[in-house]
């Protein structure tokens, strides 16, 4: 099945603004609620975005995971599903649509991201050894931490400012990382965690000449690297455009490129690959190859489907392959910036630079009379969703956790709500709106109260806290 669409959009015509390289073939009706319905549903919700019903939701900034609109070709796809048990040759497309994009020799389909961050957690970290990583990811630390992972922070500082302009605010410190090793010694670091874009910085890009630094300075300690790939092909994005040298590459080869200086990588294909479902984890390294593919079957499901359907595979390799467009990429972070440039205009403080996927409002200056203890990036987020019906999540003190070791809060610098953009699903228009919601409650600051947890559940306690209204 042919993957290349034609595209002819302003880019290719030589003009400065970005263009959907697409047109809609199919529409989902939006429902616009009263205040009151808002009110009602919030409350209900316990003031946790997660816990609404979409049927209440207006415009859905939750999350651009899993929520990005398919194309013909992966719908067409669908019916190309191959549902054998095993052996299915959805899974032989999917595994060479990886191999060419990525480069990884082997592959195992996963049901999402967590399932494979899951298993390389189980396959690499043995109890009490570090995991040093380019900032958390909930999901990511959390299966390190049940491998009995510490996680330790080894990302530049300016990823902690989201005033900084840094044009790789996702790098490693390379000399904290060094520094790290020198002190825990080679043998008890499983391996780096690294993440290209940084989801909790911002969607912020790691350069190439970090991650040829990182790759070096392994070498000498033999350590592995392991690339968290969810959002790489947009890091490949702003090493085309930020990086020297890298402005006359494709966006698939600065992905192969990069990939090629770590040993594996794990996926949730559910953002950058354009399907509602999926993931997987590649490996270059035979034994451990051989090991996650022997747990794969006791947590997913066979190793040729991973707990997918043969059609969820199929359109996995399909998004692969549209995920790497160059227009693709660049209308998409196109629209993220148009958000974020109706926002500046409007004041309204966000983490600079606009990352990949997300506008990321920076609640600390937002509420400055709020502290993190009455959580003002939740409290920003329920009183976006009052105004409007947009709704967005939190990223601050409630999705940071707790400590396993001490029980107590991370209080992470960066306290913000996420405006993410799904792929392919909304309008500029659509932005519009989001950016007056914003402004509306941006005017209305003063007022804000924050909020009490009255539940904490155990586990990424974000997913399903209740909160009451102080
Ligand atoms: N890694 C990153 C960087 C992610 O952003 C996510 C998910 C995962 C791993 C886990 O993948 O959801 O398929 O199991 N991020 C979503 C988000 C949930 O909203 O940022 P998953």
């Amino acid at each position: 099945m042919t993957t290349n669409l034609p595209v002819t959009t302003g880019h290719q015509l030589g003009r400065r603004s970005w263009a959907e390289p697409w047109k809609i073939k199919m529409v989902e009706p939006l429902r616009v609620t009263s205040p009151d319905q808002r009110e009602h549903a919030l409350a209900e919700a316990g003031y946790n975005t997660f816990l609404l019903r979409s049927d209440d939701v207006y415009i859905d900034l939750l999350t651009d995971s899993g929520t990005s609109a398919m194309s013909d070709r992966q719908w067409a796809g669908l019916l190309l599903g191959d549902e054998s048990y095993a052996g299915s040759r959805n899974f032989y497309q999917l595994e060479e649509a990886v191999r060419s994009a990525y480069g990884y020799q082997h592959v195992v389909p996963t049901h999402q991201g967590r399932g494979a961050e899951h298993l390389i957690s189980q396959v690499a970290i043995r109890p009490g050894q570090y995991v040093p990583g380019n900032m958390y990811f909930t999901t990511t630390r959390a299966h390190q931490e049940l491998a009995g992972g510490v996680f330790e922070d080894v990302i530049i500082d300016e990823a902690h400012d989201p005033e900084s302009e840094h044009p790789f605010k996702g790098n490693v410190d390379i000399a904290r990382l060094e520094r790290l090793i020198a002190r825990e010694g080679a043998k008890n670091i499983a391996y780096v965690s690294l993440a290209g874009t940084v989801n909790m910085a911002g969607g912020q890009p790691v350069s190439m000449e970090c991650v040829r630094a990182v790759r070096a300075l392994c070498d000498r300690h033999g350590i592995r690297v392991f690339l968290d790939a969810t959002r790489m092909v947009e890091n490949a994005f702003f090493i085309q455009e930020r990086e020297p040298g890298y402005a006359g590459k494709t966006i698939a080869e600065i992905l192969r490129e990069f990939c090629s200086y770590t040993d594996g990588a794990w996926m949730s294909a559910k953002k950058d690959s354009l399907v509602n479902i999926g993931g997987w984890l590649a490996l270059n390294d035979r034994d451990l190859f051989e090991e996650a593919r022997n747990l794969v079957v006791v947590y997913e499901g066979l190793h040729t489907y991973g707990g997918l359907a043969g059609r969820d595979m199929q359109a996995m390799a399909i998004g692969i392959a549209e995920s790497l467009q160059e227009d693709h990429v660049r209308a998409r972070i196109g629209q993220v910036r148009y958000l974020g440039d109706l926002l500046a205009r409007a004041g309204v403080p966000f983490v600079r630079p606009v990352g990949g996927h997300a506008v990321f409002l920076d609640a600390r200056r937002f509420y400055p009379h709020l502290s993190q203890d009455v959580f003002p990036a939740q409290t920003l987020a329920a009183e976006l969703y009052l105004d409007s019906g947009v709704r967005s999540m939190e990223r601050g003190v409630v999705s940071a956790g707790r400590d396993p070791a001490t029980g107590e809060h991370h209080y992470p610098r960066l306290e913000l709500t996420r405006l993410t953009i799904p792929r392919r699903v909304y309008t500029q228009a659509h932005m519009d709106i989001v950016a007056e919601s914003v402004q509306a409650v941006y005017e209305q600051r003063e007022s804000a109260k924050g909020l009490v947890m009255t539940y904490e559940p155990r586990y990424l306690r974000f997913f399903q806290a209740r909160f009451d209204r102080l």
